[in-house]
């Protein structure tokens, strides 16, 4: 943990309270409050967490000035040009890139856990055809719980290990079969002979009837999403695992709070709002209109996949993903593909536009992702699974972290009232 280095005197009422001051490996000073309510009687106010941070970390730290994305230190740009996602897990899990003798075991511990157990098939079965990939995975990761109790116990370093493997090696699986029961195919069981993401293309496109070859660039630009959404920060999926496990709750849970929290159109679920905007603009003599609704404050319209939170600049995953989808539709001999050309020309018009320039509102992950997805094969339904299969590591990782602090506390923020205060019960007869 940082140690104080200065100093901040705040001053309420006439009273000066000093508070301490860490400074951390990169990014901003950060004023330690945790004594703040004992000594001066007063809560800070911070809704979104614009200003607040939640923890201490040294997974991932973004530098949104200079849209910079480092995972342990590694630079997001390298990782996804030179590694692949399961060295990218193994590092966000234990911190150090693996050697060849721990990546080859890792992957192998991964790849002997990709199996659910039998029985949860017919969690699927009780869905209706045309549920949302999203609620059954939901659905099917809370309940793993209910299966895997030999890893439920958090206090347990061995079986927080063996969930952590286990809810890696798995999402691949129970989103294929979310994705399999959701069009009326037989379900895919997992192959050792594939590498993680050759294996789940596999697990969604092939079927019985006739062989199906995992073409190596789809696998290599899968690979590449996997690695480009593994982690980010404390974004709001993040913080609802590591909210969810400050209470003690099984990491299996925890997960499908984080899957729940990722859903939602500002957060993970805008990779398919991001696309079927993209199709309703339906082509660049339209994007003049939907700026306009974009910059029209009465108009609850935005440019889904443009802006962040962090991010004041490009998101260094839009750009290597930008590249992905000119490959991967060069490869699919998709020629002029409508919705990619709709996609740049509205980057193009909106970096163009004061009102984005001055908002600093740049392209992130889900801009291009979906254009990549919807080649490949993948409905707009199953975009976001897939950023919860990536994401899951890194929520898993976090999930350590945040067990591994001796600092633990449960998570139970304070508020600003504004309600009624007391007054007495009035019988119905007097209302
Ligand atoms: C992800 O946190 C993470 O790290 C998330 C993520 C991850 O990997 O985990 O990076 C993944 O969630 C990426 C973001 C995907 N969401 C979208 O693409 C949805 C569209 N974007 C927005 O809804 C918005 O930009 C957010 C939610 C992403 C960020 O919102 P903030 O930081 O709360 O900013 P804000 O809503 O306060 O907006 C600031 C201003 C506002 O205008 P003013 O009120 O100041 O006049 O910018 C405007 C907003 O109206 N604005 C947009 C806009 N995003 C913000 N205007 C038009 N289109 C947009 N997309």
């Amino acid at each position: 943990m940082a140690e104080p280095t200065k100093t901040a005197t705040l001053t309420l009422d006439g009273q000066s309270y000093d508070l301490p001051v860490l400074s951390p490996s990169a990014g901003p000073d950060v004023i330690d409050i945790r004594k703040l309510y004992g000594q001066a009687g007063v809560f800070t106010y911070d809704p979104g967490f614009t200003s607040t941070a939640s923890c201490d970390s040294t997974i991932t730290f973004i530098d949104g000035g200079k849209g910079e994305l480092l995972h342990r230190g590694y630079p997001i740009d390298q990782l996804a040009g030179k590694s692949h996602y399961l060295e990218v897990c193994y590092l966000l899990l234990y911190g150090e890139l693996p050697s060849a003798a721990e990546l080859e075991k890792f992957e192998d511990t991964i790849t002997n856990h990709t199996m659910i157990h039998e029985q949860m098939h017919n969690f699927f079965r009780g869905f209706r055809r045309d549920a949302h990939p999203m609620a059954t995975m939901v659905g099917v990761v809370g309940a793993m719980s209910a299966f895997y109790h030999d890893s439920t116990d958090i206090a347990d370093p061995v079986q927080r290990e063996i969930a952590s493997h286990r809810l890696i090696a798995k999402m691949p699986t129970i989103a294929a079969m979310a994705y399999k029961y959701s069009i009326g195919q037989p379900f895919v069981y997992p192959r050792n002979d594939l590498d993680y993401a050759a294996n789940f293309l596999h697990m969604c496109f092939a079927v019985p009837a006739e062989e199906y070859v995992v073409d190596p660039i789809l696998a290599r630009a899968m690979d590449r999403i996997f690695t480009l959404h593994a982690d980010h920060e404390q974004n709001a999926s993040t913080s609802t695992v590591r909210l969810a496990s400050s209470s003690g709750a099984n990491p299996f849970a925890c997960i499908a709070a984080g899957i729940a929290c990722l859903w939602g159109p500002s957060h993970g679920g805008a990779n398919q709002a991001c696309l079927e905007m993209l199709k309703e603009i339906g082509s660049p003599e339209n994007i003049p209109e939907y700026i306009a609704r974009a910059k029209d404050k009465s108009d609850p319209f935005r440019l889904m996949g443009f802006g962040h939170r962090v991010y004041k600049n490009f998101d260094p995953r839009a750009t290597v993903m930008k590249q992905s989808a000119d490959e991967v539709l060069d490869l699919l001999g998709v020629e002029n593909n409508p919705v990619l050309a709709t996609a740049k020309a509205l980057e193009e018009a909106a970096l163009a536009d004061p009102y984005f320039a001055e908002k600093k509102l740049f392209p992130n992950v889900d801009f291009y992702s979906g254009i990549i997805l919807e080649a490949m094969g993948f409905p707009t339904s199953m975009f976001t699974p897939i950023f919860a299969l990536s994401r899951t590591v890194g929520w898993i990782s976090q999930w350590k972290e945040q067990l591994e602090d001796p600092q633990l506390k449960i998570g139970r923020p304070r508020q600003l009232y504004e309600g009624e205060t007391a007054r007495d019960y009035t019988d119905i007869e007097n209302r």
